[in-house]
Protein backbone atom coordinates (compact mmCIF):
# COMPACT_ATOMS: atom_id res chain seq x y z
CA UNK A 1 0.00 0.00 0.00
CA UNK A 2 1.29 3.38 -0.90
CA UNK A 3 0.25 7.16 -0.03
CA UNK A 4 -1.05 9.24 -2.99
CA UNK A 5 1.55 11.90 -4.02
CA UNK A 6 -0.59 14.55 -3.72
CA UNK A 7 -3.81 15.08 -2.03
CA UNK A 8 -6.17 13.92 -3.59
CA UNK A 9 -10.63 14.32 -4.69
CA UNK A 10 -12.92 14.22 -2.16
CA UNK A 11 -13.55 10.23 -0.92
CA UNK A 12 -17.08 8.97 -0.15
CA UNK A 13 -17.65 5.57 2.44
CA UNK A 14 -20.78 4.13 1.85
CA UNK A 15 -21.83 2.66 5.34
CA UNK A 16 -24.34 -0.16 3.97
CA UNK A 17 -27.07 -0.08 6.39
CA UNK A 18 -30.36 -0.79 3.90
CA UNK A 19 -32.61 1.75 3.82
CA UNK A 20 -30.85 3.73 6.58
CA UNK A 21 -27.23 3.83 4.73
CA UNK A 22 -25.50 6.85 4.37
CA UNK A 23 -22.37 8.61 3.74
CA UNK A 24 -18.77 9.52 5.44
CA UNK A 25 -17.93 12.31 2.86
CA UNK A 26 -13.90 12.70 3.38
CA UNK A 27 -10.97 15.64 2.21
CA UNK A 28 -9.82 18.63 2.43
CA UNK A 29 -12.53 21.71 2.69
CA UNK A 30 -16.03 19.60 2.49
CA UNK A 31 -16.85 21.84 5.31
CA UNK A 32 -18.25 24.33 2.30
CA UNK A 33 -20.52 21.62 1.17
CA UNK A 34 -22.60 20.68 3.93
CA UNK A 35 -25.45 23.35 3.21
CA UNK A 36 -25.87 21.98 -0.50
CA UNK A 37 -25.61 18.58 0.85
CA UNK A 38 -28.02 18.66 3.09
CA UNK A 39 -30.65 20.62 0.85
CA UNK A 40 -30.03 17.92 -1.45
CA UNK A 41 -30.80 14.98 0.81
CA UNK A 42 -33.52 16.86 2.64
CA UNK A 43 -35.38 19.82 0.36
CA UNK A 44 -36.63 22.46 2.84
CA UNK A 45 -35.59 21.03 6.51
CA UNK A 46 -34.68 23.02 9.21
CA UNK A 47 -31.68 22.69 11.49
CA UNK A 48 -30.15 23.13 14.36
CA UNK A 49 -26.44 23.23 14.96
CA UNK A 50 -25.03 21.73 18.39
CA UNK A 51 -21.58 22.49 19.35
CA UNK A 52 -18.98 23.35 22.20
CA UNK A 53 -17.28 26.91 22.81
CA UNK A 54 -13.78 25.62 21.03
CA UNK A 55 -15.28 24.52 18.06
CA UNK A 56 -17.28 27.16 17.95
CA UNK A 57 -14.69 29.90 17.73
CA UNK A 58 -12.86 28.08 14.66
CA UNK A 59 -16.11 26.33 12.85
CA UNK A 60 -19.38 27.53 13.84
CA UNK A 61 -19.27 30.80 11.33
CA UNK A 62 -18.34 28.49 8.31
CA UNK A 63 -20.90 25.99 9.05
CA UNK A 64 -23.68 28.37 9.16
CA UNK A 65 -22.03 30.38 5.99
CA UNK A 66 -22.37 26.72 4.36
CA UNK A 67 -26.02 26.32 5.55
CA UNK A 68 -27.27 29.94 4.37
CA UNK A 69 -25.97 29.95 1.10
CA UNK A 70 -27.36 26.69 0.64
CA UNK A 71 -31.15 28.26 2.00
CA UNK A 72 -30.93 25.89 5.08
CA UNK A 73 -32.45 27.93 7.68
CA UNK A 74 -30.06 27.30 11.18
CA UNK A 75 -30.31 27.66 15.03
CA UNK A 76 -27.10 27.07 16.93
CA UNK A 77 -26.74 25.47 20.53
CA UNK A 78 -23.46 25.82 22.14
CA UNK A 79 -22.68 23.74 25.17
CA UNK A 80 -19.61 23.48 27.17
CA UNK A 81 -16.41 21.69 26.34
CA UNK A 82 -15.24 18.29 27.47
CA UNK A 83 -17.01 15.06 28.73
CA UNK A 84 -19.12 17.42 31.47
CA UNK A 85 -21.12 17.89 28.73
CA UNK A 86 -22.13 14.24 28.34
CA UNK A 87 -24.08 14.42 31.46
CA UNK A 88 -27.94 14.32 31.96
CA UNK A 89 -27.71 18.40 32.39
CA UNK A 90 -25.80 18.27 28.95
CA UNK A 91 -28.91 16.50 27.88
CA UNK A 92 -31.20 18.69 29.00
CA UNK A 93 -29.85 21.99 28.15
CA UNK A 94 -29.50 20.35 24.60
CA UNK A 95 -32.89 19.06 24.15
CA UNK A 96 -34.85 21.98 25.44
CA UNK A 97 -32.89 24.11 23.30
CA UNK A 98 -34.08 21.75 20.45
CA UNK A 99 -37.45 22.30 21.03
CA UNK A 100 -37.17 26.02 21.89
CA UNK A 101 -35.86 26.27 18.26
CA UNK A 102 -38.75 23.97 16.82
CA UNK A 103 -36.88 21.03 15.50
CA UNK A 104 -39.87 18.79 14.51
CA UNK A 105 -39.95 15.41 13.37
CA UNK A 106 -38.58 15.59 10.04
CA UNK A 107 -35.34 18.48 10.67
CA UNK A 108 -32.15 17.86 10.98
CA UNK A 109 -29.61 18.22 14.03
CA UNK A 110 -26.55 18.88 13.24
CA UNK A 111 -24.06 17.52 15.54
CA UNK A 112 -20.33 20.15 15.02
CA UNK A 113 -17.46 18.77 17.27
CA UNK A 114 -15.68 15.81 18.55
CA UNK A 115 -17.05 12.50 20.47
CA UNK A 116 -18.52 14.23 23.09
CA UNK A 117 -21.01 16.89 21.10
CA UNK A 118 -21.48 14.07 18.82
CA UNK A 119 -22.63 11.65 21.48
CA UNK A 120 -24.64 14.32 23.44
CA UNK A 121 -26.14 15.58 20.28
CA UNK A 122 -27.04 12.39 18.70
CA UNK A 123 -28.74 11.33 21.83
CA UNK A 124 -30.54 14.24 22.17
CA UNK A 125 -31.88 13.45 18.04
CA UNK A 126 -32.45 9.99 19.12
CA UNK A 127 -35.33 11.05 21.57
CA UNK A 128 -36.07 14.47 20.52
CA UNK A 129 -39.79 13.93 19.41
CA UNK A 130 -39.00 10.11 19.65
CA UNK A 131 -36.54 10.18 17.13
CA UNK A 132 -35.09 13.17 14.44
CA UNK A 133 -32.50 12.85 11.96
CA UNK A 134 -29.05 14.04 12.66
CA UNK A 135 -25.61 14.86 10.46
CA UNK A 136 -22.47 14.43 12.15
CA UNK A 137 -19.82 17.21 11.52
CA UNK A 138 -16.83 15.55 13.29
CA UNK A 139 -13.94 18.17 14.26
CA UNK A 140 -11.56 15.42 16.07
CA UNK A 141 -9.71 12.89 14.50
CA UNK A 142 -10.89 10.63 17.10
CA UNK A 143 -14.48 11.19 16.05
CA UNK A 144 -13.58 11.28 12.45
CA UNK A 145 -12.56 7.50 12.23
CA UNK A 146 -14.30 6.12 15.12
CA UNK A 147 -17.07 7.74 16.95
CA UNK A 148 -19.23 10.13 14.23
CA UNK A 149 -19.58 6.60 12.67
CA UNK A 150 -22.12 3.68 13.71
CA UNK A 151 -24.57 5.29 15.57
CA UNK A 152 -23.34 4.76 19.28
CA UNK A 153 -24.77 8.14 21.13
CA UNK A 154 -25.11 8.58 24.88
CA UNK A 155 -24.28 10.09 27.81
CA UNK A 156 -22.41 9.13 31.20
CA UNK A 157 -24.18 8.37 34.38
CA UNK A 158 -22.23 9.09 37.18
CA UNK A 159 -21.98 5.53 37.65
CA UNK A 160 -19.99 5.15 34.92
CA UNK A 161 -19.26 6.47 31.00
CA UNK A 162 -21.66 5.97 28.26
CA UNK A 163 -24.28 3.77 30.37
CA UNK A 164 -27.16 5.53 29.21
CA UNK A 165 -27.73 5.75 25.25
CA UNK A 166 -28.89 4.75 22.42
CA UNK A 167 -28.25 3.47 18.70
CA UNK A 168 -29.27 5.77 16.60
CA UNK A 169 -27.17 6.20 12.69
CA UNK A 170 -26.47 9.92 11.16
CA UNK A 171 -28.08 10.50 7.83
CA UNK A 172 -24.75 11.39 6.77
CA UNK A 173 -21.39 12.50 8.05
CA UNK A 174 -18.92 15.35 6.83
CA UNK A 175 -15.05 14.85 7.81
CA UNK A 176 -13.12 17.84 6.75
CA UNK A 177 -9.83 16.70 7.38
CA UNK A 178 -8.48 20.39 7.28
CA UNK A 179 -10.21 21.22 10.18
CA UNK A 180 -7.84 18.65 12.11
CA UNK A 181 -5.34 21.82 11.63
CA UNK A 182 -6.51 23.78 14.48
CA UNK A 183 -6.28 20.59 16.79
CA UNK A 184 -3.07 20.60 19.62
CA UNK A 185 -0.48 18.21 18.84
CA UNK A 186 -1.90 16.01 21.92
CA UNK A 187 -5.63 15.99 20.75
CA UNK A 188 -4.58 14.36 17.41
CA UNK A 189 -2.23 12.01 18.81
CA UNK A 190 -4.87 10.56 21.10
CA UNK A 191 -6.92 10.27 17.96
CA UNK A 192 -4.09 8.54 16.21
CA UNK A 193 -4.40 5.58 18.29
CA UNK A 194 -7.48 4.60 16.92
CA UNK A 195 -6.36 5.06 13.43
CA UNK A 196 -3.66 2.60 14.93
CA UNK A 197 -6.41 0.36 16.35
CA UNK A 198 -7.62 -0.62 12.59
CA UNK A 199 -4.53 -1.90 11.76
CA UNK A 200 -3.77 -3.66 15.04
CA UNK A 201 -7.41 -5.43 14.67
CA UNK A 202 -7.67 -6.51 11.85
CA UNK A 203 -5.12 -5.06 8.63
CA UNK A 204 -2.10 -5.73 9.39
CA UNK A 205 -0.97 -4.04 5.83
CA UNK A 206 -2.30 -1.03 7.18
CA UNK A 207 -0.51 -1.15 10.18
CA UNK A 208 2.46 -1.76 8.14
CA UNK A 209 1.52 1.10 6.15
CA UNK A 210 1.38 3.40 9.16
CA UNK A 211 4.60 2.40 10.61
CA UNK A 212 6.63 4.08 7.23
CA UNK A 213 3.83 6.89 6.40
CA UNK A 214 2.75 8.54 10.10
CA UNK A 215 4.73 11.46 9.90
CA UNK A 216 2.85 12.51 6.50
CA UNK A 217 0.14 11.92 8.30
CA UNK A 218 0.80 13.83 11.43
CA UNK A 219 2.01 16.53 9.08
CA UNK A 220 -1.17 17.22 6.74
CA UNK A 221 0.25 15.73 3.75
CA UNK A 222 -1.90 13.68 1.47
CA UNK A 223 -1.34 10.36 4.11
CA UNK A 224 -4.00 11.58 6.54
CA UNK A 225 -6.88 11.93 4.26
CA UNK A 226 -5.82 8.05 2.88
CA UNK A 227 -5.75 7.03 6.64
CA UNK A 228 -8.70 8.67 7.84
CA UNK A 229 -10.63 6.83 4.92
CA UNK A 230 -9.17 3.53 5.51
CA UNK A 231 -9.84 3.84 9.35
CA UNK A 232 -13.59 4.76 8.43
CA UNK A 233 -13.70 2.04 5.81
CA UNK A 234 -12.98 -0.69 8.34
CA UNK A 235 -15.22 0.88 10.43
CA UNK A 236 -18.20 1.13 7.84
CA UNK A 237 -17.75 -2.80 7.14
CA UNK A 238 -17.97 -3.95 10.50
CA UNK A 239 -20.73 -1.58 11.66
CA UNK A 240 -22.76 -2.99 8.34
CA UNK A 241 -22.09 -6.69 9.31
CA UNK A 242 -22.88 -5.99 13.39
CA UNK A 243 -24.58 -2.91 13.66
CA UNK A 244 -25.89 -3.70 17.49
CA UNK A 245 -22.61 -5.40 18.52
CA UNK A 246 -23.49 -8.59 19.10
CA UNK A 247 -20.25 -10.29 17.28
CA UNK A 248 -18.10 -8.55 15.64
CA UNK A 249 -18.13 -4.63 16.29
CA UNK A 250 -16.70 -5.70 20.12
CA UNK A 251 -13.33 -5.91 17.88
CA UNK A 252 -13.50 -2.38 18.12
CA UNK A 253 -13.53 -1.92 21.71
CA UNK A 254 -9.92 -3.54 21.74
CA UNK A 255 -7.87 -1.51 24.44
CA UNK A 256 -10.70 -0.25 26.03
CA UNK A 257 -11.65 -2.25 28.17
CA UNK A 258 -8.13 -1.73 29.88
CA UNK A 259 -8.33 2.00 28.65
CA UNK A 260 -11.78 3.20 30.50
CA UNK A 261 -10.67 2.01 33.64
CA UNK A 262 -7.42 3.79 33.33
CA UNK A 263 -9.97 7.07 32.38
CA UNK A 264 -11.84 6.49 34.93
CA UNK A 265 -8.93 6.16 37.86
CA UNK A 266 -7.66 9.38 36.60
CA UNK A 267 -11.19 11.01 36.77
CA UNK A 268 -11.77 11.60 33.38
CA UNK A 269 -9.80 14.28 33.03
CA UNK A 270 -6.85 15.91 31.23
CA UNK A 271 -4.44 13.52 32.65
CA UNK A 272 -5.55 11.19 30.17
CA UNK A 273 -7.78 11.32 27.02
CA UNK A 274 -9.35 8.57 26.00
CA UNK A 275 -7.49 7.85 22.79
CA UNK A 276 -4.33 7.70 25.66
CA UNK A 277 -5.74 5.29 27.69
CA UNK A 278 -6.75 3.11 24.21
CA UNK A 279 -2.98 3.25 23.38
CA UNK A 280 -1.92 1.86 26.90
CA UNK A 281 -4.78 -0.41 26.68
CA UNK A 282 -3.98 -1.79 23.55
CA UNK A 283 -0.31 -2.44 24.48
CA UNK A 284 -1.60 -4.10 28.06
CA UNK A 285 -4.10 -6.01 25.84
CA UNK A 286 -1.00 -7.44 23.43
CA UNK A 287 1.19 -7.98 26.01
CA UNK A 288 -1.61 -10.04 27.94
CA UNK A 289 -2.26 -11.84 25.25
CA UNK A 290 0.99 -12.42 24.70
CA UNK A 291 1.48 -13.89 28.46
CA UNK A 292 -1.60 -16.42 27.22
CA UNK A 293 0.74 -17.92 24.71
CA UNK A 294 -1.56 -15.95 21.79
CA UNK A 295 0.26 -12.98 19.92
CA UNK A 296 3.98 -13.56 19.71
CA UNK A 297 6.36 -11.02 22.09
CA UNK A 298 7.89 -9.56 19.37
CA UNK A 299 4.92 -8.80 17.97
CA UNK A 300 3.32 -7.40 20.94
CA UNK A 301 6.37 -5.39 21.14
CA UNK A 302 5.76 -3.94 18.03
CA UNK A 303 2.56 -2.40 18.58
CA UNK A 304 4.14 -0.57 21.14
CA UNK A 305 7.49 0.73 19.36
CA UNK A 306 5.13 2.31 17.01
CA UNK A 307 2.77 3.57 19.18
CA UNK A 308 5.67 4.75 21.42
CA UNK A 309 7.18 6.22 17.90
CA UNK A 310 4.36 8.68 17.29
CA UNK A 311 4.87 10.08 20.96
CA UNK A 312 1.72 8.40 22.55
CA UNK A 313 1.59 6.75 25.97
CA UNK A 314 1.78 3.07 26.14
CA UNK A 315 2.51 1.77 29.80
CA UNK A 316 0.93 2.30 33.18
CA UNK A 317 4.02 4.60 34.34
CA UNK A 318 2.99 7.04 31.43
CA UNK A 319 0.21 8.39 32.73
CA UNK A 320 0.33 11.40 34.83
CA UNK A 321 0.37 11.32 38.28
CA UNK A 322 0.51 7.38 38.35
CA UNK A 323 1.66 6.74 41.77
CA UNK A 324 -1.77 8.41 42.89
CA UNK A 325 -4.04 6.07 44.37
CA UNK A 326 -6.47 3.94 42.13
CA UNK A 327 -4.02 3.79 39.24
CA UNK A 328 -1.13 1.80 40.83
CA UNK A 329 -3.82 -0.49 42.44
CA UNK A 330 -4.53 -3.46 40.41
CA UNK A 331 -7.52 -4.11 42.55
CA UNK A 332 -8.68 -0.54 42.06
CA UNK A 333 -8.18 -1.15 38.22
CA UNK A 334 -10.02 -4.22 38.16
CA UNK A 335 -13.05 -3.28 40.16
CA UNK A 336 -13.33 -0.49 37.44
CA UNK A 337 -13.38 -3.28 34.85
CA UNK A 338 -16.34 -5.17 36.37
CA UNK A 339 -18.24 -1.73 36.18
CA UNK A 340 -17.97 -1.52 32.54
CA UNK A 341 -20.44 -2.57 29.69
CA UNK A 342 -17.95 -4.90 28.48
CA UNK A 343 -18.65 -7.52 31.48
CA UNK A 344 -21.58 -10.41 31.42
CA UNK A 345 -22.09 -12.27 34.80
CA UNK A 346 -18.49 -11.64 36.29
CA UNK A 347 -16.60 -12.93 33.74
CA UNK A 348 -14.61 -9.86 31.85
CA UNK A 349 -14.79 -9.55 27.84
CA UNK A 350 -11.59 -8.93 26.52
CA UNK A 351 -10.50 -8.15 22.64
CA UNK A 352 -6.95 -10.01 22.39
CA UNK A 353 -4.19 -10.48 19.98
CA UNK A 354 -3.20 -13.58 17.72
CA UNK A 355 -0.63 -11.22 15.81
CA UNK A 356 -0.51 -8.18 14.29
CA UNK A 357 -3.76 -7.84 12.42
CA UNK A 358 -5.81 -10.51 14.10
CA UNK A 359 -8.06 -9.46 17.12
CA UNK A 360 -10.44 -12.58 18.99
CA UNK A 361 -13.29 -11.69 20.86
CA UNK A 362 -13.34 -13.40 24.67
CA UNK A 363 -16.07 -13.43 26.91
CA UNK A 364 -14.48 -15.64 29.51
CA UNK A 365 -11.47 -13.70 30.91
CA UNK A 366 -10.38 -15.20 34.73
CA UNK A 367 -10.06 -11.65 36.97
CA UNK A 368 -7.16 -13.48 38.86
CA UNK A 369 -5.16 -13.93 35.68
CA UNK A 370 -6.12 -9.72 34.72
CA UNK A 371 -5.38 -8.96 38.64
CA UNK A 372 -1.67 -10.93 38.39
CA UNK A 373 -0.94 -9.31 34.52
CA UNK A 374 -1.34 -5.51 36.02
CA UNK A 375 0.47 -6.26 39.62
CA UNK A 376 3.51 -7.58 37.37
CA UNK A 377 2.97 -4.32 35.21
CA UNK A 378 3.15 -2.15 37.99
CA UNK A 379 5.98 -2.96 39.48
CA UNK A 380 7.37 -3.33 35.72
N1 LIG B 1 -16.18 2.87 19.26
C1 LIG B 1 -16.54 1.52 19.08
C2 LIG B 1 -17.78 1.33 18.28
O1 LIG B 1 -18.29 2.27 17.71
O2 LIG B 1 -18.29 0.24 18.23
Amino acid sequence: MTAPLKHSADVTVDVALGDRAYDIVIGRDVLASLGARIAALRPGVRTAIVTDRTVAKHWLEPTEASLAAAGVPTARIVVEEGEGSKSYAGLSQVSEALIAARIERNDLVIALGGGVVGDLAGFAAAILRRGVDFVQVPTSLLAQVDSSVGGKTGINSPQGKNLIGSFHQPVLVIADTSVLDTLSPRQFRAGYAEVAKYGILGDEAFFAWLETNHADIFAGGAAREHAIATSCRAKAGVVSRDERETGERALLNLGHTFGHALEAATGFSDRLFHGEGVSVGMVLAAQFSAGLGMISPDDAARIERHLAAVGLPTRLQDIAGFAQEGLADADALLALMAQDKKVKRGRLTFILLEAVGRAVISNNVEPSLVRDFLQAKLKA
